[in-house]
């Protein structure tokens, strides 16, 4: 945890977000995401970032089904578009549901319920890959997740020049026309797609804290870096190990 977030444990979650208005680093609410949620005040929250339970069937998971997925985010989703400021963004990271080697990809069930919602626009279809995971030997092995970038309304937030990466080659000019001589690429760095290889933390990883499905801080800190303005809100109802509490920096 990094020196300047402050980590207190709020009884309300609207004494939460006070808190974090009144500049706190972060704030933990600990309970029941559906509780916190309906209780924060409309338009509260710049970003929304979140990986919601999504190893279905397992025992430690609420849901038992792909339906008890679905029926989870058709009560939960309209709240989160409620709480988020307009202009502001969700993003919602999940993965596949495998049953006798049958894929579901989740962040279809995420897309229905939000098609034809006229409060927010899909932004992008982000594809994080990865090189662990587990080994199959009657399918090719699993090694993306998705996430969807959600904007409340057209006119959002968004700074890409905090989030450029290095380009494939830096000191490339053109060689002619009126800007010859000039770097043909962005010196700031090149947009970084919409494919993300990003370690995820498994065994030995850094970051590891114990938590079965943590997010990488680097694949949180590139959204909240492009996606919230400095001060910004940035909330996760299923928080999990905290790496969303530490991307700010
Ligand atoms: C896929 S993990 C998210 C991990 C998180 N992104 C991280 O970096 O650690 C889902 C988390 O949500 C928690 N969870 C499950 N149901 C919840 C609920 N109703 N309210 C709040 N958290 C919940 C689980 O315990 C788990 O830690």
């Amino acid at each position: 945890m990094k020196k300047n977030v402050e980590v207190r444990k709020y009884r309300s979650s609207v004494g939460a977000v006070k808190g974090v208005c009144s500049g706190i680093g972060a704030a933990l609410f600990g309970g029941d995401c559906f509780e916190l949620v309906s209780e924060l005040p409309t338009a509260s929250v710049d970003l929304v970032i979140t990986s919601p339970p999504y190893c279905i069937g397992m025992e430690y998971e609420r849901a038992r089904t792909v339906e008890d997925f679905f029926t989870a985010h058709r009560r939960l989703l309209p709240e989160i578009i409620r709480v988020t400021k307009p202009g502001g963004s969700i993003c919602w990271q999940v993965g596949y549901h495998v049953s006798k080697r049958v894929a579901y990809p989740l962040d279809y069930a995420i897309f229905s319920i939000l098609e034809g919602n006229d409060q927010v626009a899909l932004r992008n279809r982000i594809i994080w890959s990865f090189a662990h995971g587990l080994h199959n030997g009657a399918r090719f092995d699993g090694r993306h997740e998705t996430l969807l970038w959600y904007t409340k309304g057209n006119d959002y937030f968004f700074d890409l020049d905090a989030v450029r990466v290095p380009q494939k080659y830096p000191g490339k000019r053109h060689y002619k026309g009126p800007a010859k001589g000039e770097f043909s690429g962005n010196p700031l760095g090149k947009n970084p797609g919409d494919v993300w290889d990003i370690p995820n933390v498994k065994g030995n990883h850094i970051e590891k804290v114990g938590h079965p499905c943590q997010f990488p801080v680097a694949l949180v800190q590139r959204l909240v870096r492009a996606l919230s303005s400095a001060g910004g809100i940035v909330l996760d109802p299923y928080m999990g190990a905290g790496s969303a509490g530490v991307s700010r920096a």
